[in-house]
């Protein structure tokens, strides 16, 4: 029977193409959004993967809707905590609200969905829960004090949690994504990504969703259980970490 799997932000960007990449694998998979109803439902229309609407923000709201998946498609036994969001700003311009945001979607997302799966997982003695944190989780980026605060967050609920789930067949880990061409990147002014970002990649361009959709496909196979706690950076040669 094929596992079933939630991608968090599934609907669109880097979501969705791991939404796509894991049904290619034969997984079943929820892809949850937070708002975007008409670009979720011609994801649906395109791919025929169901699309559950819920705040990864909001635990209570999670709680609900893992329990709609699992009522609809059985029990979860892999995680993508994909969703994620920008509010950009210098620090000494952030405002609290802009910091909030970022914090309670991009950190706190993944103990709300995390921990309403993790018993499931634990009785079973099987789980993948794979995080998608950041390159400016690793290296820090101006302009970014709250996401990147956010996506180092990311990286130690990561080796955190993976050593507790380790003796019970679940695995926990990170994919750190440079730039990669999505809305996201793509809301970035054509003159400063030509002039300011892609001299910094090494490889000369942005990575493609699929690049890291191949990584989480990889990390919820069986073929990846000794790897636990990791971080697999996909960056085009930007940073070492
Ligand atoms: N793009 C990059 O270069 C890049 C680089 C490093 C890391 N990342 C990370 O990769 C992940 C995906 O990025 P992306 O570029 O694909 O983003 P995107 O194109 O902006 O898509 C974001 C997705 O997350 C969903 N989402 C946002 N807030 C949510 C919430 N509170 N609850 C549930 N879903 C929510 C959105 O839902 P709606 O469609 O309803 O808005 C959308 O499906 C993020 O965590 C991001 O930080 C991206």
């Amino acid at each position: 029977m094929s596992k079933t799997a939630i991608v968090t932000g599934g609907s669109r960007g880097i979501g969705a193409a791991i939404s796509i990449a894991l049904k290619e694998a034969g997984y079943t998979v929820a892809a949850n959004y937070a708002g975007n109803d008409e670009a979720a439902e011609k994801f649906k229309a395109e791919t025929g993967i169901p699309v559950y609407k819920w705040s990864v923000a909001d635990y209570d709201a999670c709680v609900e809707g893992i329990a709609k998946v699992e009522a609809d498609l059985g029990p979860v036994e892999v995680l993508v905590n994909n969703a994620g969001i920008t509010r950009d700003s210098m620090f000494h311009k952030m405002s609290k609200e802009n910091w909030d945001a970022v914090i309670n979607t991009n950190l706190s997302g993944l103990f709300n969905m995390t921990h309403p799966v993790w018993s499931g997982m634990r009785d079973r003695k099987f789980g993948r829960v794979i995080n998608i944190s950041s390159i400016n989780g690793q290296k820090g980026q101006a302009g970014q004090v709250n996401y990147s605060a956010a996506k180092a967050g990311d990286i130690g609920f990561t080796r955190a949690l993976a050593q507790e789930g380790a003796r019970a067949g679940i695995t926990v880990n990170a994919v750190c994504p440079g730039y990669i061409g999505t809305e996201m990147v793509r809301a970035i002014d054509e003159e400063v990504l030509k002039s300011r970002i892609l001299p910094q990649i090494p490889v000369g361009r942005l990575g493609e969703p699929e690049e890291i959709a191949r990584c989480v496909v990889f990390l919820a196979s069986d073929d990846a259980g000794f790897i636990t706690g990791s971080t697999i950076s996909a960056n085009g040669g930007q940073f070492f970490s």
